[in-house]
């Protein structure tokens, strides 16, 4: 059975630095081979992995009419939607612990809803060979009702420490139950946060309802490795973020 965790939030919050720290965290425990999905059309979850993605699904899929357009190249007696998993396997960038697969952009006009639909189907079947599938978003989550909808085990909203952070990942949460996406269990991760959180922010936690999974303090290592090209899985063990992490990772996964 494999356990999928989305990390969605506002922008900034320092969702795919989260991502790529739980990841790490998963790998460095031994909880492997990871799925990770990069949804965020922006595409930092590589870099932050230290993986190099040079094929996204968006554009191996294409558009409708790129797709149609091929069609004489499925060989007979091959059903197109195989063909078209074949193709979409080219996307995978696999490692020794880690494995990515990034959704990129769709380019120029035309109807993806039939890729889409069909991404959303390979990644469902992809994820079911990974004990652990982590997927980084992009900010909000109407995306997900157009492209990547797919069942989540647990969603981790990330904040900062502001109540607009707060309110955007309640908002996140909501959008999730309208759009009647199957979430298991929702919780908070409080990004940059001090050591203690005042008791206006707890206030309005507990009034917004979401389970605090933990907080993440300011690290100035994390923005710093960034700057040099170093990647979060090479952060130093006993640095802050990655400490906190890998107790909010324990949290995660005990629920
Ligand atoms: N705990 C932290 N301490 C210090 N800097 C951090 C921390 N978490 C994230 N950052 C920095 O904040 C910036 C934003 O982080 P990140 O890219 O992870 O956010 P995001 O929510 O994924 O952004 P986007 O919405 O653009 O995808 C990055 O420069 C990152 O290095
Ligand atoms: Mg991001």
């Amino acid at each position: 059975m494999s356990r999928v965790i989305a990390i969605a939030g506002k922008g900034g919050t320092g969702k795919t630095t989260i991502a790529a720290l739980f990841i790490r965290s998963l790998v460095k425990s031994g909880k492997r081979p990871v799925l990770a999905v990069d949804a965020d059309p922006d595409t930092n979850l590589p870099a932050a992995l230290g993986l190099c993605a040079e094929k996204t699904l968006a554009t191996i899929g294409g558009t409708r009419e790129d797709f149609f357009a091929h069609r004489d190249q499925v060989p007979a007696g091959m059903p197109k939607e195989a063909w078209l998993e074949m193709q979409l396997a080219q996307a995978l960038v696999e490692s020794r612990e880690i494995d990515l697969m990034v959704m990129g952009r769709p380019e120029g006009p035309g109807c993806y809803c039939y890729i889409n639909n069909m991404l959303r189907k390979y990644l469902e079947s992809l994820g079911k060979n990974y004990p652990f599938v982590v997927i980084d978003n992009e900010a909000g989550l109407e995306h997900l009702s157009r492209r990547t909808a797919q069942a989540v085990d647990t969603l981790v909203l990330v904040s900062d420490y502001s109540l607009n952070g707060l309110r955007a990942a309640e908002r996140v949460r909501d959008l999730a139950s309208e759009m009647k996406l199957q979430v298991g269990r929702v919780l908070l991760v409080v990004n940059r946060a001090p050591d203690e959180l005042s008791a206006q922010f707890t206030s309005a936690l507990a009034s917004n309802g979401i389970e605090l999974a933990g907080r993440v303090p300011v690290d100035p290592l994390v923005p710093e490795f960034e700057i040099a090209a170093r990647t979060v899985m090479e952060l130093p063990d006993g640095s802050p973020a990655v400490r906190a992490m890998e107790q909010i990772a324990e949290t995660v996964l005990a629920m």
